[in-house]
């Protein structure tokens, strides 16, 4: 079987599942946050090494305020909250995106729990948070250009990305029916399997998470040979 270390995961259809159930959009957003820990789980079961997890984009700041206030602060709690598990379950948090403009709790809850789980060995989980990969790109190669780097290659360029030592994700998974990048890994997705489910996000559990994996067992990888 093709090995497979990365999972990548963009979490869509919060706000659909919300809205069949005639409830607000922020509902559909704590079931999300459920449907990440069932992720995690299936991810430790499959002995996957990095998962990162799609949670909030570049693009995200064009949502209503009280959206935007909402997902902040669910996003401190569970963090707070998840902490505690992740240091028992020897998970390691990491973060990909810009700080600017997350707000200071976040950020100095996001510091602490990254702090907190930087020598556990287990599973990585890399959370895209305020992330966008034209701006990840970007990023690079401004640090690049200010350290001096010239006739850049693509694996000089790897070395400024927000997670220098994160492998390319295997599979990508989008849930909810879209089937798009919404500026999510664009560089690292050059060779990616990619999978489409219609559940959403917050219905996703740990069979739909194995399905992806078979579908991606299934798949025969040529990286451009034969
Ligand atoms: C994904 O669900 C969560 C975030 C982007 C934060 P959505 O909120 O995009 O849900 P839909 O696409 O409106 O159903
Ligand atoms: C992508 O979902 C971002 C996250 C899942 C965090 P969106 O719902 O924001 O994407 P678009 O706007 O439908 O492309
Ligand atoms: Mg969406």
């Amino acid at each position: 079987m093709s090995t497979l270390q990365h999972v990548a995961i963009i979490m869509d259809g919060n706000g659909r599942w919300a809205k069949s159930r005639h409830l607000p959009r922020l509902a559909g957003h704590k079931a999300g946050a459920k449907a990440v820990e069932r992720a995690i789980k299936a991810a430790q079961k499959n002995k996957i090494s990095f998962l990162t997890l799609y949670a909030f984009s570049s693009e995200n700041w064009s949502r209503p305020q009280e959206e935007i206030d909402g997902l902040m602060k669910l996003l401190s709690d569970s963090l707070i909250q998840y902490t505690q598990t992740a240091k028992k379950e020897n998970i390691r948090l990491w973060v990909s995106g810009e700080r600017d403009p997350l707000p200071a709790a976040l950020l100095t809850q996001l510091d602490q729990s990254v702090q907190e789980t930087a020598q556990n060995t287990g599973l990585t989980l890399n959370l895209a948070l305020n992330y966008g990969a034209r701006q990840e790109i970007i990023h690079a190669v401004n640090a690049a250009h200010a350290a001096g780097e010239k006739n850049l290659t693509p694996e000089m360029l790897r070395r400024y990305f927000y997670h220098p030592q994160l492998p390319d994700p295997e599979l990508i998974i989008r849930t909810s029916g879209e089937e798009r990048l919404s500026n999510f890994l664009l560089w690292q997705a050059a060779y990616s399997e990619f999978y489409f489910t219609p559940v959403l996000w917050p219905d996703f559990d740990e069979h739909e998470f194995e399905e992806a994996l078979a579908a991606y067992a299934a798949r025969q990888r040529r990286f451009g040979g034969i």
